[in-house]
């Protein structure tokens, strides 16, 4: 598996912040990562290759973060933004973050608001569809000479790993607390690492506290051996399922409970797995994770276990396309603000492939085709990485060959993915 994305993302910016330098083993260079490290490179933090997959990070200190000559391209990462936007709220110099035409649409008030409550001073462009929203760039302006973040204590109408994790990095720089309240617990990496270093953190339920940090306190460089990602095994462990004679094991997986939701829906669908832990990584669980072939079922996912399936629901509905019966997926709005609307882009995927799906402003309902292959079909991915591989997994149970166009995108998470696929027996072809 590649690494995992939200764990690299964390890494590389603890690592970037330390006063010693830190080592990252098992780093795949996923282009939503790369954007991370670009960043922090144009911030003044030193990078150099230990080999094709790892990377030792000379950082400049808690406070020793430069102004950067250009803007900062965080691509089609909005892990990057909402996470870099914490830190560099905490700055005296001023920044400037912009992305891709993908990014370029995505709702930013979600942080823009709270930093600004905390005494931040930065500001996006007017949002073209959602009123009163703002977009990138986000243009962040140094902090006054002599003040500091003030305590924040903000309680979110919708769980968001990114929003909360923006706010305790910027809590870093600031005088009081940070508390984060959410309705449900959304991934919680930020605090385990936060938590690992040493750094003064409290988690209960879903209420999360940071202390100020003493004054001249600095974070200590580390090693991580990366968990692999849950999300990227996800796309080969429901392929497994789906696929007639399939048996797939991803090794040194991460396994969050926060983000394993995908396995509760594999098996609440009848499907084979198994898990077999192995310990952990700087607070991370990781162990080996197998999926079978086998009858599926109709399921729904809703609650809780959407948010911790979140990003594998475009996967999820592959798995329902193949399960006998109807699945309801439901409490997903925020998948219309992802890298694409996600529900409407799969809802027209699972279409072209010849399933009958029915759109819901917050979720899906999808009528499965257990007997009969797919009907092949040409889709587009509309740039965004999980519809692109969802639709190749997709394709695998159609008669005859499917197309999928603009794949690029695939490399931001999992870019040997068309390559693992063919190790795995399928016929895969990627074409410029
Ligand atoms: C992420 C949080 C989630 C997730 C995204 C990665 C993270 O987004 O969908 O792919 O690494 O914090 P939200 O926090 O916006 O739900």
């Amino acid at each position: 598996m590649p690494s995992d994305k939200s764990i690299s993302h964390r890494a590389l910016i603890f690592a970037s912040l330390a006063a010693t330098p830190s080592e990252l083993r098992g780093f795949s260079r996923g282009g939503d990562n790369v954007s991370t490290l670009e960043a922090f490179r144009a911030l003044g933090v030193r990078f150099h290759d230990l080999g094709p997959e790892a990377v030792r990070v000379e950082p400049c200190g808690l406070g020793g973060l430069a102004a950067p000559s250009h803007d900062l391209d965080c691509g089609n990462s909005g892990t990057t933004m909402r996470l870099l936007s914490g830190v560099l709220a905490g700055q005296r110099f001023a920044s400037r973050l912009v992305g891709d035409a993908s990014l370029s649409r995505r709702p930013m008030r979600r942080i823009v608001e709270p930093l600004t409550a905390r005494g931040a001073r930065l500001r996006g462009a007017a949002h073209p569809t959602r009123a009163g929203d703002v977009t990138p760039p986000l243009a962040v302006e140094g902090l006054a000479p002599g003040s500091r973040l003030r305590e924040a204590s903000i309680e979110l109408a919708v769980a968001s790993a990114q929003v909360k994790s923006c706010l305790l990095l910027s809590g870093l720089f600031a005088e009081g607390p940070t508390t984060v309240t959410e309705p449900l617990l959304s991934r919680d990496h930020t605090e385990r690492m936060m938590d690992a270093l040493g750094l003064p953190i409290r988690a209960v339920g879903t209420v999360v506290r940071l202390e100020p940090l003493a004054s001249g306190a600095e974070l200590p460089g580390f090693e991580i051996d990366l968990p692999g990602d849950p999300s990227a095994a996800a796309f080969l462990l429901v392929g497994a399922a789906v696929v007639p004679g399939s048996h797939v094991t991803a090794r040194r997986c991460g396994l969050n409970p926060t983000r394993t939701g995908i396995l509760d829906v594999l098996r609440a669908a009848g499907a084979r797995t198994g898990i077999t832990p192995h310990g952990d990584s700087l607070g991370e669980p990781v162990g080996e994770v197998s999926a079978w072939h086998g009858e599926l079922r109709g399921t729904s996912i809703a609650g809780e276990l959407a948010l911790r399936a979140i990003d594998e629901i475009p996967i999820a509905c592959v798995l329902a396309a193949r399960a006998r019966g109807v699945t309801e997926l439901a409490d997903l709005a925020e998948l219309r603000v992802k890298e694409s609307d996600r529900l409407a882009e799969m809802a027209g995927v699972l279409r072209a492939f010849g399933v009958e799906v029915e759109e819901r402003p917050d979720g899906l309902r999808i009528e499965g085709v257990p007997d009969a292959p797919l009907r092949a079909a040409r889709v587009e991915s509309h740039g965004d990485h999980r519809v692109a591989m969802s639709a190749a997994v997709l394709a695998l149970c159609a008669q005859g060959e499917s197309v999928i166009e603009d794949v690029d995108c695939v490399a931001t998470s999992f870019p040997r993915f068309a390559g693992t696929l063919r190790a795995l027996g399928a016929e895969v072809e990627v074409r410029p």
